[in-house]
């Protein structure tokens, strides 16, 4: 019989640390879209395993990411959370300028001798795309450069048909939730609590009809096909917008729910996509971006709306996070012991193997 993990790994914030450490800093993790950034210049800023990351469209609209770190004294040189460069990142202490790929361009005062410029690039990030999404790699100790894309191979092929980086962001909405990261996963990982926690979800889609899958370390998840004339995820199962063009008949009739380590959550729908980025924060309080996706030919559309499924999702949402905040307080408890898993939750087991396993 499988069990779930010990509190400590919940409630015990060096296990925490540890985790990002592991996850986080030395892992590949979603950091947005390239969708964000379309001109050169445009960055975002997030902030991952404690670092603030700058990621940038560069001129030769190839993406960067670097350390927001000022090669001179150190100084963190941007704040605003995004915007664009205009050619240049200027630090705002003492004037020092470096490129859009990272090259210190200019020092005032620095005719020191022994000096040279070429020595003080921003400290650059491993940054690599995959069907839209970017994924940054803080750490550049390994030399090796696991390719992310190459290990969502599979995947890559699978989810072909939903273009995703066509895909453009229409809504966001940032949730802050009392729990551990860990247990938000898990949470996404099973529909057994469908039937108690979801009564509209669970009239759209079959609960146990979900086929699972897990390439161990990479990605979990399955898709469920929708019951009786339900065509999407929404408020009423109708759907108002067409279909993802790519999709055939079989893709058309399921949502596919996968988790890619370490914090990213994708729902890809008929019509459209539903992204949850997941952004630890403390070892019991973890921030959740949700965003939702569609296809041009759709948003382009006069009085384009999404409320039917933005409504929907936000309500289940919430039901989500409300029942992982109960579970934190619940595994905090002194009386806590590890539980057993039905045979219906192998993911979780198979997400726990890879978080308690050694690094
Ligand atoms: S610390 Fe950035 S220019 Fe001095
Ligand atoms: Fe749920």
């Amino acid at each position: 019989m499988t069990e779930t993990l010990p509190g400590s790994y919940y409630c015990d914030p060096n296990v925490f640390r540890a985790e990002i450490e592991r996850f986080y800093f030395q892992g590949w993790v979603c950091a947005g879209r390239a969708g964000f950034i379309p001109n050169a210049g445009d960055y975002f800023l997030r902030e991952i395993a404690g670092e603030s990351i700058i990621i940038v469209r560069d001129a030769d609209s190839s993406v960067r990411a670097f350390y927001n770190v000022c090669r001179h004294r150190g100084t963190r040189m941007c704040v605003a959370s995004e915007g664009n460069f205009a050619g240049r990142i200027q630090c705002p202490y003492h004037g020092w300028t470096y490129g859009l790929d990272g090259r210190l361009l200019g020092a005032p005062h620095m005719d020191v001798p022994g000096f040279c410029r070429d020595e003080y690039p921003l400290n650059e990030v491993q940054v690599e795309a995959w069907e839209g999404h970017l994924f940054v790699r803080l750490w550049t100790r390994d030399l090796s450069r696991v390719s992310l894309v190459n290990r969502l191979a599979d995947l890559s092929a699978k989810f072909a048909p939903w273009r995703m980086a066509e895909l453009q962001l229409h809504k966001r909405i940032s949730y802050t939730v009392k729990a551990n990261w860990k247990l938000v996963v898990l949470n996404y990982s099973e529909c057994l609590h469908c039937p108690f926690l979801h009564p509209a979800l669970n009239r759209l889609t079959d609960y146990l009809g979900a086929d699972n899958e897990a390439a161990p370390g990479v990605y979990l998840g399955g898709s469920m096909g929708f019951r009786g004339d339900s065509e999407t995820m929404s408020i009423d199962g109708k759907r108002r917008r067409g279909y993802l063009p790519g999709l055939n008949e079989d893709e058309r009739r399921k949502v596919c729910y996968y988790y890619i380590y370490p914090n990213l959550m994708l729902s890809l729908h008929p019509d459209y996509m539903m992204v949850h980025t997941l952004w630890p924060e403390a070892v019991d309080r973890t921030t959740i971006l949700c965003e939702w996706y569609f296809h041009s030919s759709e948003l382009t559309k006069p009085g384009f709306a999404a409320d039917d499924v933005i409504d929907f999702w936000d309500t289940t949402n919430k039901e989500d996070w409300r029942i992982v905040e109960l579970s934190q307080l619940g595994i905090q408890s002194r009386s806590y012991r590890p539980g057993p898993y039905s045979r219906r939750e192998e993911l979780l087991h198979e997400f726990d193997r890879h978080i308690s396993r050694d690094a």
